[in-house]
């Protein structure tokens, strides 16, 4: 009698445990604006754009105007320099119409959490003038397991019809690799003059149900104050994916804030604010803290005792 009273109590000791999520992962996406050599070799910058990246598991960063990929290798020795995790990157061509605008997609992504397994260009040059460039991704520390990335830095005239075209975007790359939890991700040009409430009925990722757009309407991806528009944007399909989701965790980031910058120093790095999202993790742990860890070793040793 006295040893199950005991073993209730210990029960319930163990009940008040904090749950804690052991290892989550957080996906940003970043318009970097004009990511290129000059840009990577300001260092005052490039220790903000550290701060950024590595908060992040995986990063996607758009318009990188890197050619030789000098300026990503650059920026890859300054996130690999001091730190507790390995970053490695993987990038799009040069894409684009016009020979002096052509833009990389670039996934930062470190490489003890999450893995690589495999990626797709896109052709479709009727759809897009920066046709995504798809990534598959693997990590045993999401509870998710395998998800599909799939970037647009949208041409803004376009912004609409490039939009609607992720729809094709999916259908292709889900069946490709037998796998629907994608995301859409960057700066679709999602707001304001380009993207109109009126513009929906003509896009299928909003008119579906499948698909939730996790950064709002009411957000301001934008830097200046004379504009207010969720330009970036991050997109889940399914009911998995959204299940594998951090409730409330997908955002976007002020780092003058977060980093005490200057507005002349947010502005040079780029017009835009990231956007990110954080994916539960595939672990619970148990987390005590001691003196929980003392009261529960007490009572088993008390019922331990009571009980002979
Ligand atoms: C990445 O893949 C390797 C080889 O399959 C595996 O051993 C490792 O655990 C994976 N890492 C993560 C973070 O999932
Ligand atoms: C990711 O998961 C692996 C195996 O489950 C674990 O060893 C590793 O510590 C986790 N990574 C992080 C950053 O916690
Ligand atoms: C596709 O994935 C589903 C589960 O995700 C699995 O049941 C099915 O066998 C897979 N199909 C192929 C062709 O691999």
């Amino acid at each position: 009698m006295r040893w199950r009273s005991s073993g209730l109590s210990l029960f319930l000791l163990l009940s008040i445990f904090v749950l804690k999520s052991a290892t989550e992962l957080r996906i940003c996406a970043y318009n970097v604006q004009k990511f290129d050599s000059a840009k990577a070799s300001n260092e005052r910058l490039m220790h903000y754009l550290k701060l950024v990246l590595t908060r992040c598991d995986i990063s996607l960063l758009q318009h990188v105007v890197d050619p030789d990929g000098r300026a990503i290798e650059k920026l890859l020795s300054v996130l690999n320099r001091y730190e507790e995790y390995d970053y490695e990157a993987v990038a799009s061509e040069s894409l684009g119409n016009s020979p002096d605008d052509k833009q990389k997609y670039v996934f930062i992504y470190r490489m003890q959490t999450v893995n690589v397994t495999g990626q797709y260009q896109y052709r479709s040059q009727q759809s897009f003038v920066r046709e995504p460039f798809v990534v598959r991704f693997q990590s045993k520390n999401a509870s998710i397991g395998e998800f599909i990335l799939v970037p647009l830095h949208s041409e803004p005239s376009k912004a609409v019809q490039e939009i609607n075209k992720l729809y094709d975007v999916f259908v292709e790359v889900s069946k490709k690799w037998n796998n629907t939890n994608v995301m859409f991700l960057g700066d679709f040009h999602a707001s304001c003059a380009y993207v109109k409430r009126s513009d929906r009925k003509n896009i299928r990722l909003f008119m579906k149900s499948e698909f939730s757009w996790l950064i709002r309407n009411r957000e301001d991806t934008t830097v200046t104050d004379a504009t207010s528009c969720a330009y970036d944007r991050i997109v889940v399909h399914g009911e998995p994916f959204l299940r594998a989701i951090k409730p409330f965790s997908a955002k976007v980031f002020d780092l003058g804030a977060e980093f005490k910058m200057s507005r002349s120093e947010v502005v040079q790095l780029s017009d835009h604010y990231p956007v990110e999202v954080v994916l539960k993790s595939s672990a619970l742990f148990l987390q005590a803290t001691p003196l929980l860890s003392l009261i529960s070793a007490s009572v088993i040793l008390w019922s331990f005792l009571s009980a002979l």
